[in-house]
C-alpha cells in the first residue's frame, strides 16, 4: 500500500517554466474575477525560479508565490503575487509560501521584504498583517488604510507592506557586523 493520505501528496518545489500556463489557467479565478493573467510575466518562470514557488497536489495547483531580489537594493526582496486555490485556503499555505519566500530571500542576503497591494484588496491587507508586515506610511488614507497614491500610475494606489528580516536570516552572506547592524 502507498501513501494514503492527502499530505503526502502535496508537494513544494521551486516554480519551472512549464507552470506559467499552469498559474495562468487560474490566476483570475482566484482573484475572484480580476483580469490578471495579462499581468502575469514569463521573466518569473524562467529568471526568478530560486525565489518562486507551487504547492501543488498530484496534478493540481494549490498555490503559488511569484518574487525576486531587487537588483536595484541587493537587501531587499519582493513579492509579485501570492495565490491560493480557493477551496484550500486558511489552512497556512499562503503562510507557508510566504516563509519559504522568505528563507530564501534570507539566504540571499536580503534583510527586508516587501509586497503591494490595491486598497481595496483587504483580503490581501489582512493576509500580510497577519504575517507581521508593517505598513509603509504613505500619502493619504484610503478606508482607513495609508496608501501611496498614484503608485503604479494614474489612479494605481497601492498599499507598501514592509517586513525586516532577523539577522539569523542575514549571516549567510554578510559579515556578523553587517548582519547586527541590518537587524538594528
Ligand atoms: C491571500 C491568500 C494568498 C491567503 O492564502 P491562505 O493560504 O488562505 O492564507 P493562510 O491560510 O496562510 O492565512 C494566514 C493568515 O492570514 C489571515 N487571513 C487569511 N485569509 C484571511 C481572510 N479571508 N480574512 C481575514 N484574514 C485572513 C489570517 O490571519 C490567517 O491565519 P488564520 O487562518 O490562522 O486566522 C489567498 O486568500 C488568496 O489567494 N487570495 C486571492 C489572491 C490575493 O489577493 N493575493 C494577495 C495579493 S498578491
Amino acid at each position: 500500500m502507498g501513501n494514503e493520505t492527502p499530505d503526502h501528496a502535496v508537494r513544494w518545489r521551486n516554480i519551472e517554466p512549464g507552470d506559467q500556463t499552469r498559474v495562468a489557467a487560474v490566476i483570475d479565478q482566484w482573484w475572484g474575477g480580476r483580469a490578471m493573467s495579462g499581468r502575469l510575466s514569463h521573466v518569473f518562470f524562467i529568471h526568478f525560479q530560486p525565489t518562486s514557488f507551487v504547492v501543488e497536489c498530484s496534478d493540481e495547483l494549490l498555490g503559488f508565490l511569484l518574487g525576486f531580489v531587487s537588483q536595484t537594493m541587493p537587501n531587499e526582496a519582493y513579492v509579485h503575487f501570492v495565490g491560493v486555490h480557493a477551496d484550500y485556503r486558511r489552512l497556512g499555505l499562503g503562510r507557508r509560501l510566504y516563509e519559504r519566500f522568505c528563507t530564501a530571500a534570507g539566504l540571499l542576503g536580503c534583510d527586508t521584504v516587501r509586497s503591494h497591494t490595491s486598497p481595496q484588496n483587504r483580503l490581501s491587507i489582512a493576509f500580510h498583517t497577519a504575517q507581521r508586515f508593517n505598513i509603509d506610511p504613505g500619502d493619504d488614507v484610503i478606508d482607513g488604510v495609508s496608501v501611496w497614491r498614484d503608485f503604479a500610475g494614474p489612479g494605481e494606489h497601492r498599499v507598501r507592506f514592509v517586513k525586516h528580516l532577523g539577522p539569523a536570516m542575514t549571516v549567510e552572506r554578510f559579515t556578523p557586523w553587517e548582519a547586527f547592524r541590518a537587524a538594528l
